[in-house]
């Protein structure tokens, strides 16, 4: 344990102890954490404090996750708490996911097997959908907030993280300037939609091509547009198409592959217009 770390100890609440730090991201920490009185295991995301000294509208989030712990889908992670520590930083309270994410399961086996990809992005689609429907984007789908539980049926179970996340951080100015100035905050450029990118307003849609981005990641081993730096990767975004995978050598059923193609399609009237659409074609590629 570090003791120079001062989230280990805090208790947050009167209830949550703070146990042990489990990984870092773009605009956050993560920490598990310990509820004193029941046997429950929670992880605890605190946002970075610079967020907040740089004028988060705290209302603001306490509006957005509000909204965001109101979603209850067997594919979404479940929010027990919201709130600011008394320090400065907003920080919210889920279940903690013993598992992997489909970051790490792509790391460590390279290519997914079809069935197993589809089995797993047809999940995410109906959490997904079920967000949308109750008028919530994700904004940041990428693979590491996908985590992976493993089942009794030994299939695995999809928790989807961060809904709405980038939502309860600053309004940024909706140009690319600004976009890559504002670093990470944005989540990561390499499932950015054309849309995104351009600092054009976000749909249902623009979900449904970071599903692509992540389909095809999953089932490629790589991500399919990859720039020199972050404005390189945007362009491509905007302008170019990934590779085919038989130009990768990889074989893949057509089908599959139009699905993942239709999903990365430039423009946003041309890709599936829903997650349940896109679901439905999933189906018959999972078993
Ligand atoms: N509820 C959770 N349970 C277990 N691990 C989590 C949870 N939330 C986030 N993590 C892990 O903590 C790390 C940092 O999360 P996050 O700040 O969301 O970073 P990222 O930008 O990589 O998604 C990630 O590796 C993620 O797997
Ligand atoms: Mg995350």
């Amino acid at each position: 344990m570090n003791q120079s770390d001062p989230f280990i100890g805090l208790v947050v609440e009167n209830r949550f102890e703070v146990v042990s730090f489990v990984g870092r991201g773009g605009m956050a920490v993560v920490y598990k954490a310990q509820h004193r009185q029941v046997d429950r295991t929670v992880a605890i995301k605190f946002l970075q404090k610079s967020y907040a000294d740089q004028g988060v509208n705290l209302e603001r989030f306490k509006r957005e996750a509000k909204l965001v712990n109101s979603l209850f889908h067997p594919n979404i992670i479940n929010m027990y708490s919201f709130g600011i520590l008394d320090t400065g930083e907003p920080y919210l309270v889920l279940d903690y996911i013993d598992g992997v994410s489909l970051s790490e399961r792509i790391q460590a086996t390279g290519r997914l097997p079809q069935e197993q990809a589809a089995n797993i992005f047809k999940q995410v689609c109906d959490g997904v959908g079920y967000a949308h429907e109750n008028g919530i984007l994700h904004r940041d789908l990428k693979p590491s907030n996908v985590m992976l539980l493993a089942s009794e049926t030994g299939k695995d179970h999809v928790k989807i993280l961060d809904f709405g996340i980038a939502k309860l951080l600053p309004e940024v100015e909706d140009n690319v300037q600004q976009l890559t100035q504002a670093g990470e905050i944005f989540g990561s450029p390499l499932y950015m939609s054309p849309e995104q990118c351009q600092g054009e307003e976000l749909d249902a849609r623009s979900d449904v091509y970071a599903m692509g981005c992540m389909m095809y990641e999953a089932l490629a081993g790589q991500v399919p547009l990859l720039g020199k730096n972050v404005l390189a990767t945007m362009a491509k975004h905007i302008a170019e198409l990934p590779p085919r995978f038989a130009n990768l050598g990889i074989e893949i059923s057509p089908r599959l592959e139009q699905i993942v193609f239709r999903a990365l399609q430039k423009d946003r009237g041309q890709r599936f217009q829903t997650m349940p659409e896109l679901a439905a074609e999933l189906s018959l590629v999972a078993v």
